[in-house]
């Protein structure tokens, strides 16, 4: 009786996940998979679509990835999975938009990856439809995605620099792999592809939002317990409420890292090259 209601409770707590699922759960947090693939609206199931992302492109909406054999990635193998992330293809061989960020997520290492498809199996599935992209006419078609990939994506997993320590490899891992923050906070050319050699430098997101630089030449201005604090409240030093996309970010990321996860990662971004602003 008391092994059973102990089971029961652990079953409650994710306790009942298997091993490479549980780690594959603190992967999707640091990766910030549910957003993207969630809908806004309170009670939505998560990972079942249908979150609506405005880009300069026209409006992408995060498919439905739950196990349903249809409606999901049920009929899926671990390799298809796998060169989704690694490879930006659809198992039927067509491109993925990088709306999936997958020319941050190509650098997962593939012991992650495993993981991750783990977790994804155990989620319940949901029948909910994906629904197709509303984009403007001349990125429509797939097919010329393959020019992009071959100017600006170069797969591969993340090779760690053994000029540097563990902690500032993982935390290189963190923002440039799983934490995809270079999708916002580095600025794009007109095709959309990040410039390599501003990374992390800000960016104007719509009419109003910018990511701000996150390269020493603004962050030296916060302390590491100032900038901990940010990552985990989603607040400034000044009570000011970071914009939504951040706010997302804080809330399904960066406050559920693990304490020395955290510092690692600003570990690396205290040891990036200090870039000038971008011209506004
Ligand atoms: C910034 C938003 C964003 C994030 C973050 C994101 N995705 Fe996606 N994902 C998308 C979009 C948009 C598509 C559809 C791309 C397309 O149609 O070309 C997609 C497609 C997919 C697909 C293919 C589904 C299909 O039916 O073909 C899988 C699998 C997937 N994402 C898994 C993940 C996982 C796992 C993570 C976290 C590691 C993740 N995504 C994070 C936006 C995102
Ligand atoms: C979806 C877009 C997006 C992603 C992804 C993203 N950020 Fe941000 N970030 C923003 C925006 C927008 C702001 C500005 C918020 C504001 O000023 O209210 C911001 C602000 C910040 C700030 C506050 C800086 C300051 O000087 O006030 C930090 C720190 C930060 N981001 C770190 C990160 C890290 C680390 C990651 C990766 C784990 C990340 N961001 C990923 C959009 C994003």
């Amino acid at each position: 009786m008391v092994l059973y209601s102990a089971l029961a409770l652990l079953a409650i707590a994710g306790g009942a996940l298997a091993q490479d699922a549980k780690r594959g759960l603190y992967v999707s947090k640091a990766a910030g998979c549910l957003g993207c693939h969630t809908e806004t609206r309170p009670n939505a199931q998560p990972y079942a679509g249908g979150r609506a992302l405005a880009t300069p492109f026209g409006t992408f909406f995060g498919p439905n990835i739950t196990p349903h054999p249809r409606a999901g990635i049920g009929r899926w193998s671990e390799q298809d999975f796998i060169r989704a992330m690694r490879l930006g293809v659809r198992p039927d061989g067509a491109h993925y938009y990088p709306a999936l960020p997958y020319a941050s997520f190509t650098k997962i290492t593939e012991a992650d990856l495993k993981d991750l498809w783990a977790y994804l199996r155990s989620l319940p599935s949901s029948s909910r439809a994906s629904q197709p992209h509303e984009l403007k006419l001349y990125v429509r078609w797939r097919f010329p995605l393959w020019g992009w990939k071959l100017l600006f994506f170069s797969p591969g997993p993340f090779v760690p620099d053994p000029s540097r320590n563990a902690s500032l490899n993982r935390g290189a891992y963190l923002v440039q792999a799983l934490g995809h923050c270079g999708e916002c906070h580095t600025p794009r050319n007109w095709l959309g592809a990040p410039k390599k050699d501003r990374f992390l430098a800000g960016a104007k997101l719509g009419e109003k939002t910018r990511a701000p630089n996150l390269t020493p030449t603004r962050l030296k201005k916060l302390s590491d317990a100032e900038l901990k604090d940010i990552l985990r409240t989603g607040m400034t030093a000044d009570g000011d409420v970071l914009a939504e996309s951040m706010a997302e970010v804080v809330q399904n990321t960066t406050s559920q890292l693990e304490p020395q996860d955290l510092d690692a990662l600003i570990a690396y971004l205290r040891s990036l090259p200090a870039l000038p602003e971008e011209p506004r």
